[in-house]
């Protein structure tokens, strides 16, 4: 058996090359059947796994309210919630299936604790009201951030974005209401939904990731129009949406510094606790452990639903082999 070495491998077709530089050039779409650099492939299969096991696991912090939810009506509207991100994370796992990366490994990188996901869903939901301020704010900053991505380059994960990208506004919205009937409640229903937003606010800032001096691999993905603003200009993007949106709330955002500054047309606003941020992006976030877990026993569980299926399709297979023989 002989194995390539760096040596023998084949130059980067220049041609090809050239003819996928033109393509993202022109705003064309690039498909699974058409060449493409490495270094753009991987990091598609990184970015798309990534956001596919975001949905997956954000399922949790949510689902843990679904019992609990004040009435039937919430209960609906909750549980419908957390089925479409189920449906998000199975378009995603779709669409990173079409760069050659298997579902089975795209699961066992997320259980085995290799994967990242999104750290905003290790933080505890103690309350009613984080329904509405996940809702409200982290489906708030998804949105900001899939937008432009239904403008990706890599067609699968544009088109998979678009039909996501509606179901994260009726997201925004139920979370919006919810706050909204809280703030309109008792006095101690006001103070339950300034808490979840004083705790939700900076983490759901974060999500746009370091500040565009400290973010080295946004730039190569902006050339390959994978994405389309920085992490900046998203966040300013979303700080704007939802000042207007607090006033009508009645809810306070939790950052002394904030205010719009008439010269630059910008926010200013206070400085986001990256140590902390990456403190639970490397596993030392309250719920890290707790995710995972739940994740894993999950897939265990289910384990005899895939070999029920597996077992259904070999019998139907030979089968149809013995019919049609
Ligand atoms: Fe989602
Ligand atoms: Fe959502």
């Amino acid at each position: 058996m002989t194995t390539r070495t760096e040596r023998d491998a084949p130059p980067v077709d220049a041609e090809q090359q050239a003819l996928f530089d033109a393509l993202i050039a022109d705003e064309q779409r690039i498909e699974p059947r058409d060449w493409m650099p490495d270094a753009y492939r991987r990091t598609l299969i990184r970015q798309i796994s990534q956001h596919a096991h975001s949905e997956i696991i954000g399922m949790q912090p949510e689902g843990n309210w679904i019992t609990r939810a004040p009435s039937l009506k919430r209960k609906a509207i909750l549980l419908a919630k957390v089925q479409d991100e189920a449906g998000h994370g199975l378009y995603l796992y779709s669409a990173a299936q079409t760069l050659g990366i298997t579902r089975e490994e795209m699961t066992r990188q997320l259980i085995d604790g290799e994967a990242k996901y999104s750290s905003i869903f290790n933080y505890p939901t103690p309350t009613w009201a984080d329904m509405g301020a996940i809702g409200w704010l982290v489906d708030g900053a998804a949105i900001c951030n899939q937008v432009p991505l239904c403008r990706a380059s890599y067609g699968p994960y544009g088109r998979a974005m678009v039909r996501i990208c509606k179901e994260e506004s009726f997201h925004q919205r139920q979370g919006f209401e919810i706050l909204l009937t809280l703030m309109q409640g008792t006095p101690a229903q006001r103070r339950m939904a300034q808490d979840a937003v004083n705790r939700w606010y900076w983490p759901s800032l974060a999500m746009f990731g370091p500040p565009d001096d400290q973010s080295p691999n946004s730039a190569q993905s902006m050339a390959w129009k994978i994405k389309r603003f920085s992490n900046d200009e998203l966040r300013q993007r979303f700080v704007a949406m939802l000042v207007p949106q607090a006033e009508v709330l009645g809810v306070t955002l939790p950052d002394p510094d904030l205010r719009w500054d008439p010269e630059t047309e910008r926010y200013e606003m206070g400085e986001i606790d990256w140590d902390d941020f990456f403190a639970v992006l490397r596993g030392h976030g309250p719920c890290n452990a707790e995710r995972l877990q739940r994740r894993r026993d999950a897939h265990e569980d289910g384990a005899w639903v895939r070999e029920a299926a597996a077992e259904y399709a070999r019998k139907r297979a030979a089968q149809e082999q013995a019919e049609a023989a």
